[in-house]
């Protein structure tokens, strides 16, 4: 099924997301709804929080970014219970986007090395390093289950120039083609 995405301005987006047992109701459904909805909405990741369930779990398909960044061929995995151990290296820029924040594109300055234990969809424990688009990724689907957003991460001066646009995606004046939930539905004039 796919699930509607949450919009910008909703308080579930700045919750920090809660672990799952492997007898959380539903789950397997819930896992393979969070695909579908991630591949109709040609998102490469897509967490949790975003479809309004606070739990910490996310999907990553780097496939469409392997042109530009060949380690991400055949990237395609889902964390639960995710725990960022640590980051490494000299941070770079990359122009990142967000199926909750829709058309606002910014470059976000983030570590490209990154050290996290998770667990796949089996619920097998995993110890893994990442690196570079595949890294990213993970660092922005990780800020979703910490109630962080991309728009977080740049300067005040270029908050300040996106609140208008930001507004809007809150209240609902946008166009896109795929079903959102907004945080306010009273229509600005
Ligand atoms: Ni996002």
């Amino acid at each position: 099924m796919i699930l509607p995405i949450v919009a910008y301005g909703h308080p579930i987006l700045r919750k920090k997301a809660i672990d799952i047992t492997p007898d959380e109701t539903g789950i397997e459904q819930f896992i393979s709804d969070l695909w579908e909805t991630m591949y109709a909405t040609d998102g490469v990741g897509l967490a949790a929080p975003q479809v309004n369930r606070s739990i910490r779990i996310f999907v990553i398909d780097g496939n469409p970014l392997s042109e530009k960044y060949p380690e991400a061929k055949n990237f395609r995995k889902c964390f639960i219970n995710a725990r960022i151990i640590e980051e490494e290296g000299e941070p770079w820029a990359y122009s990142e986007g967000c199926l909750s924040i829709p058309e606002i594109h910014e470059p976000v300055e983030r570590k490209p090395r990154v050290h996290i234990q998770y667990l796949d969809e089996q619920f097998q424990p995993h110890d893994e390093w990442f690196e570079g688009a595949n890294a990213r990724v993970i660092q922005h689907e990780y800020d979703h289950l910490e109630g962080i957003l991309f728009t977080d991460h740049l300067s005040t001066l270029r908050k300040t120039m996106l609140r208008r646009r930001l507004s809007d995606i809150s209240h609902g004046n946008i166009k896109i083609d795929y079903r959102m939930i907004f945080p306010v539905n009273k229509k600005r004039k």
